[in-house]
């Protein structure tokens, strides 16, 4: 069976994939520091320690296990942490893939599968943004993701690497099966947070400003199932292995909701009140971040199906009721 290198592969959106990669019929090899990540996640193939900036490292694992492709979903992710720390990010994000991307093409592994952001276009005027939009990040986080497109394209130029680059829109909801799902340490993901605040774990959400140019004045984001995420990754794993050259794609489904609409989805699929206060905007939010593309469905024959908000926050709350990795 085909191995695929899955780097982040303990984290929420890798575990994830490497689930949908065996359930395809690959071996998922994760390499995760753990950082971030948790080793109970890593239920679907062989595990390797190891961190990206360790070239010497990465370069073992590829030897051991000569894998076809890499999916590399390792980063940090946190927008506000970006803008007060941008070194860590700069330096994890764009150095360790650089040194990830220069260690596959010399192990001659030149598909490359990358989890990209929305984070790249940056605030836009409330247009829709398709994947030919200009790319103007206004994060650390999101230019550390554009940095890291651009040093693709070049080894493809340079190297003949292959690469798919997903721009994700805001990832939410679980493994409907409960084998994996969301938790970060510290959280910061809009979901998670309301489960929390809803069933006691913290005391309240905060609505990060509520005076943006909305109907309702707070953020509007377009949220897309991590199950239906990953499958795209597959799919972009196959349209390599087809031959069809490197693309991006955008990954969201062209619906936007804004926070106070996924309250009040969380409170009908709960049943429970949400705790909420009203602060001031977080630094390196955008006002909409809505995908205006079909391409992935298009050209891929991607179906989004369970990322309706409804079934993302009820897999979500499933998955936030078991309690899992709160050990
Ligand atoms: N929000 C709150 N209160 C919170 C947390 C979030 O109001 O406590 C709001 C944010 O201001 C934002 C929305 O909820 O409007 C979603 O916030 P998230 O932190 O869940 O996600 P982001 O929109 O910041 O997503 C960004 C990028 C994604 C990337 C993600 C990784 O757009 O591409 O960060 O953290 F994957």
């Amino acid at each position: 069976m085909s191995k695929v290198l899955v780097t982040g592969g303990a984290g929420y959106i890798g575990s994830h994939a490497c689930k949908a990669l065996k359930s395809a019929g690959y071996v998922p090899v994760t390499f995760d520091n753990l950082e971030t990540g948790w080793e109970d996640a890593v239920k679907f193939g062989p595990f390797e320690k190891g961190d990206l900036l360790d070239r010497d490292r990465l370069d073992a694992v590829f030897a051991q296990y000569a894998p076809v492709a890499v999916m590399h979903f390792a980063a940090l992710s946190q927008v506000g942490e970006s803008m007060s720390n941008p070194g860590r990010y700069w330096r994890n994000n764009v150095t360790g893939s650089l040194t990830l991307i220069e260690a596959a093409v010399a192990a001659g592994c030149l598909d490359f599968v990358f989890s990209s952001t929305c984070a790249t276009y940056g605030e836009q005027d409330n247009v829709v943004l398709d994947e030919d939009s200009a790319q103007h990040p206004i994060n650390a986080y999101g230019a550390s993701k554009r940095a890291i497109e651009e040093i693709l394209r070049d080894f493809e130029t340079a190297h003949g690497l292959r690469h798919v680059i997903f721009r994700y829109f805001n990832v939410a909801g679980a493994d409907p099966d409960g084998e994996v799902g969301e938790f970060h340490r510290p959280e910061t993901h809009l979901v998670p947070l309301l489960l929390d605040a809803i069933d006691g774990k913290r005391d309240a959400l905060t609505i990060f400003g509520t005076d943006y140019p909305t109907p309702d004045g707070t953020c509007i984001r377009d949220y897309v199932h991590v199950c239906d995420l990953v499958d795209a990754h597959v799919l972009g794993l196959k349209w390599l292995e087809d031959g069809k050259g490197s693309r991006v794609f955008n990954l969201g489904t062209g619906s936007g909701f804004s926070v106070r609409e996924v309250m009040q989805q969380s409170r009908s699929v709960t049943n429970r009140e949400v705790p909420y206060s009203e602060g001031p905007r977080r630094a390196g939010d955008c006002t909409k971040l809505v995908s205006g593309s079909r391409r992935a469905i298009a050209e891929l024959g991607w179906s989004p199906d369970r990322s309706t908000l409804d079934t993302m926050i009820r897999d979500a709350w499933r998955w936030h009721q078991t309690g899992h990795y709160e050990k």
